[in-house]
């Protein structure tokens, strides 16, 4: 089976050299021009529940802790009231508890009991009356002036009486934005769905539902959603922050996290199955980040995401193993990793082949009719796959990882597996990953590292000499220290690199993509946000220029360039699809430096091209305050065959040359 899939990526390159010795192979003064064909999913996105990115993030969802599920296993001041005030304005007085004995779902245990005992009618009192409850969301939440938001809930009535509910949403005084009522009917779990038309608008709102008559009910579930998600999706993505991602045009997006994906132990890995159906019936968890995922975002939300922004889906499955930080200290080389014992490897392997025939199998299939169920009838055409996350290679993660990938191998040759090379540029794991790869054959290799900006630029001839025969590379995550210009055009210098490497180089993704200020665990990271801003980092405008200027098609010798400065870095690609070349020139330096182009030899070139310039001080960094201190300025410039083009100090630039058909 590994020999088709070694087929797949050999069958590109043969074309590829094909082709392209057709359309460049051109005498151009000294030097020749050579074409070779790369790769077109080079720049994604990696997606990671971390610093609230899915749950009070990228997830737009607005009540916190919804089913009552938070915990003291995930922070010690949780409980099942969490982010929960009980209330009884105008000398109410009732009962709340949290009970577990007949749940909604038996993945869903914890729900919520109310019992109204006395709406006050003091004389003389005007105010409002009765008992209930208020959730203020993650950190209040956002409600505009004019727009709907749809609320929904599971409630159980357990007195005789029905209850009378006022559901609003509040201001910080109290006033109401938006309210309406619901009574509860059935004696058996029954959901309840109501919209709420805002008449103000405020940025930090609270949810209040509370019981205008006595009586006693039970509530789980408790969801409030705008109606305006990206796309209009029912149970679906922050609009703004979701097209923040979609400007980008992303190749691929690989979820659900890095750590995040193996877990903090068995118990904790991310399970795909507990992530799809009903929001209701979904397994809710710890995050290994120190908070709570309510799985809201799951699978099924995740794979619709990229289909909308026109992105492949690439799932990381854990490989039969927790990460190796498991219960201990976080550092590299942490010995924690558990292994899930080899008598549930085949329940386990059933679970990551069933995840592709839920992705790709025909609707009449069984997990192909879940995905269907929920919306989807055609195919998500899933075409990669990750295996393990920066595991600690232990003989135990190369037995299971094995298991998995003969497995998947043989029923689904199709499918590229991605495998995983520890979390660090080179070292014991980068080794014995590497060696496992190249003994079995993987087609793909996840690196991942984390380090200074000039680390990014002393290494950028890393992949030239990679065996061009052996495994292809994904670097699913790497950052240099740091959120300042310098770091961004010294990341922009090592993306040269990997375009000229996109022979080998298949796919790569910045880390971490979101944090919520106030909110975070990892210190740098591509998009900042809080309940209504976004900071877009330098570091996110480098990755949206490459991503949205990349090609298939690479040149050498187009752009000269001081052989002996590293801080000039260079790549010249063609997007066949539109005919367009493109160069990307980056000047690390602290002074302008020219570099030579010569276009002679390739398609024929229309002189009115377009330049995008991020450029400004090393120091530079955006904010929520001043967003705008580094972001790419777009301009007209006239190009000929041969030019010199004098790159700014501290720059990317990307020149976009239309070509004749
Ligand atoms: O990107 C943050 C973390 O860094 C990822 O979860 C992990 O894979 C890596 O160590």
């Amino acid at each position: 089976m590994y020999k088709n899939q070694g087929l797949f990526f050999t069958k590109i390159i043969f074309t590829s050299v094909f082709c392209c010795s057709m359309v460049a192979q051109a005498q151009t003064g000294k030097s020749v021009i050579a074409a070779k064909k790369i790769s077109p999913d080079l720049f994604g996105l990696f997606f990671e529940d971390i610093n609230y990115a899915a749950d009070g993030g990228l997830y737009a969802e607005l009540v916190q802790n919804r089913s009552f599920e938070y915990d003291p296993t995930e922070k010690k001041e949780w409980s099942p009231l969490s982010y929960w005030e009980y209330i009884s304005p105008g000398y109410s007085y009732g009962k709340i508890s949290v009970e577990t004995t007949s749940p909604l779902n038996a993945n869903n245990p914890h729900y919520l009991v109310l019992e109204p005992l006395h709406i006050g009618k003091e004389a003389g009192y005007s105010g409002e009356s009765g008992v209930g409850i208020k959730n203020s969301g993650f950190a209040g939440m956002v409600i505009r002036a004019g727009e709907k938001y749809n609320l929904s809930f599971f409630a159980r009535q357990l007195s005789e009486t029905p209850v009378l509910l006022a559901i609003s949403l509040q201001n910080a005084k109290g006033e109401i934005l938006a309210e309406n009522t619901i009574t509860t009917g059935s004696k058996n779990w029954q959901q309840y769905t109501v919209a709420l038309h805002a008449k103000a608008a405020f940025d930090s709102a609270s949810l209040v539902i509370l019981a205008k008559s006595t009586g006693r009910f039970a509530m789980d579930v408790i969801s409030l959603f705008p109606e305006k998600t990206f796309k209009n999706r029912p149970n679906g993505m922050r609009s703004d922050l979701a097209q923040k991602l979609a400007d980008m045009k992303p190749k691929f997006i690989r979820f659900p996290g890095g750590c995040l994906s193996h877990g903090d132990g068995l118990e904790n890995m991310y399970r795909w199955k507990n992530t799809i159906g009903g929001i209701e019936e979904r397994v809710e968890q710890r995050n290994i980040w120190g908070y709570h995922q309510t799985a809201g975002l799951g699978y099924y939300e995740y794979f619709q995401f990229c289909e909308d922004v026109g992105a492949k889906p690439l799932p990381v499955l854990p490989a039969g193993v927790s990460c190796q930080n498991t219960g201990g200290t976080w550092r590299v080389g942490g010995t924690g990793q558990k292994a899930l014992p080899l008598t549930e490897m085949n329940d386990y392997i059933q679970e990551v082949l069933d995840l592709i025939e839920w992705a790709n199998g025909p609707a009449t299939s069984v997990w192909g009719a879940k995905r269907a169920a929920a919306g989807h009838p055609a195919s998500f055409n899933l075409q990669y796959i990750g295996i393990g996350n920066e595991d600690k290679i232990t003989p135990a993660f190369e037995e299971r990882f094995k298991m998995i990938y003969n497995a998947v191998n043989t029923k689904h040759p199709e499918i590229i597996i991605v495998g995983t090379a520890g979390p660090g540029p080179n070292g014991d794991d980068y080794e014995k990953g590497w060696k496992l790869a190249d003994n079995i054959a993987v087609p793909v290799i996840d690196e991942h590292y984390y380090t200074s900006p000039e680390w990014f630029i002393s290494n950028q001839y890393r992949y030239d000499s990679y065996n061009r025969s052996g495994s292809g590379v994904y670097l699913g995550e790497y950052a240099s220290w740091g959120n300042k210009l310098r770091n961004a055009i010294a990341e922009a210098a090592y993306m040269t690199a990997l375009e000229r490497n996109g022979d080998l180089v298949k796919l790569s993704s910045y880390a971490p993509l979101f944090a919520k200020s106030n909110f975070t665990q990892w210190k740098t990271d591509m998009i900042f946000f809080d309940n209504t801003r976004i900071c877009l980092t330098p570091n996110y405008h480098v990755q949206k220029m490459f991503s949205t200027n990349s090609g298939d098609v690479y040149f050498s010798n187009v752009i000269t360039k001081d052989d002996k400065d590293s801080a000039v870095a260079a790549s010249c690609v063609q997007d066949s699809k539109t005919g367009d070349i493109i160069l990307k020139i980056v000047n690390y330096n602290n002074a302008l430096k020219s570099v030579s182009i010569n276009l002679a030899g390739l398609s024929a070139i229309i002189p009115d091209a377009i330049q995008t310039i991020l450029s400004g001080k090393p120091d530079a960094e955006n904010t929520f305050e001043n967003n705008d201190n580094a972001v790419p300025v777009t301009t007209p410039l006239q190009v000929k065959k041969k030019f010199v083009y004098a790159a700014a100090p501290m720059s990317l630039t990307i020149i976009r040359i239309k070509t004749r058909k």
